[in-house]
């Protein structure tokens, strides 16, 4: 049996994804939801599928706690999945090549600190662009330059709003993450 912990500080759309994608799969469990935010609805998203939950703040994850608590689940894989703080360099040691996060753009353009969610699409949108897309990459010591594992473009010269990128981002988001996450897993024995 593998176990996927996931991270998360937001919506949820893609915890509820993988989670929905890895119900059926007997080798695969979604070992829990570990969140910085006590108000994020993926909280809720979670616990609506029987998924733990855990909330930490910034100093249980920098010195140690949130360390301690990944270690008794002894995960296969970390998966960011709209995780917005940056992840301690002890979690990232202990954990090489074991850590993935999902980006809503394509990196190295629209990366790094301070550049997430909405903000990247509304970067997007000022600058004109005509494609985005999804980067889904290993985590390491800097925010968004680990090693790059996919990335899908979509156009979107029809999009007038940052809404309408981060539909089709999801989109994609939504397609790939958990096919990615699930050969990984296989690929990774
Ligand atoms: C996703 O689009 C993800 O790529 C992005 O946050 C969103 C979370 O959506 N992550 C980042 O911006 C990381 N820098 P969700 O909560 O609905 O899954």
């Amino acid at each position: 049996m593998k176990k996927i912990l996931l991270f998360a500080s937001g919506a949820g759309s893609n915890v509820e994804n993988i989670i929905q994608y890895f119900k059926n799969k007997e080798d695969v469990a979604i070992a829990g939801v570990f969140s910085n935010n006590p108000e994020a609805k993926v909280l809720e998203k979670a616990q609506a599928h029987q998924v733990p939950t855990t909330v930490f703040n910034r100093a249980e994850l920098n010195e140690g706690a949130v360390l301690q608590q990944i270690r008794k689940i002894q995960p296969d894989l970390i998966v960011l999945a709209g995780f917005l703080w940056k992840m301690p360099e002890a979690i990232v040691h202990e954990y090489p090549n074991q850590i993935i996060n999902i980006h809503p753009a394509l990196l190295p353009k629209y990366g790094g600190k301070g550049m997430y969610g909405m903000k990247v699409h509304q970067a997007i949108l000022d600058n004109n662009e005509k494609e985005t897309g999804i980067t889904i990459h290993y985590v390491n010591e800097q925010y968004d330059e680990g090693e790059f594992i996919l990335q899908q473009a979509v156009n979107i010269e029809d999009c007038k709003s940052p809404e309408e990128i981060a539909a089709k981002v999801h989109q994609l988001e939504h397609i790939h993450f958990p096919q990615i996450i699930e050969k990984l897993l296989i690929t990774n024995p």
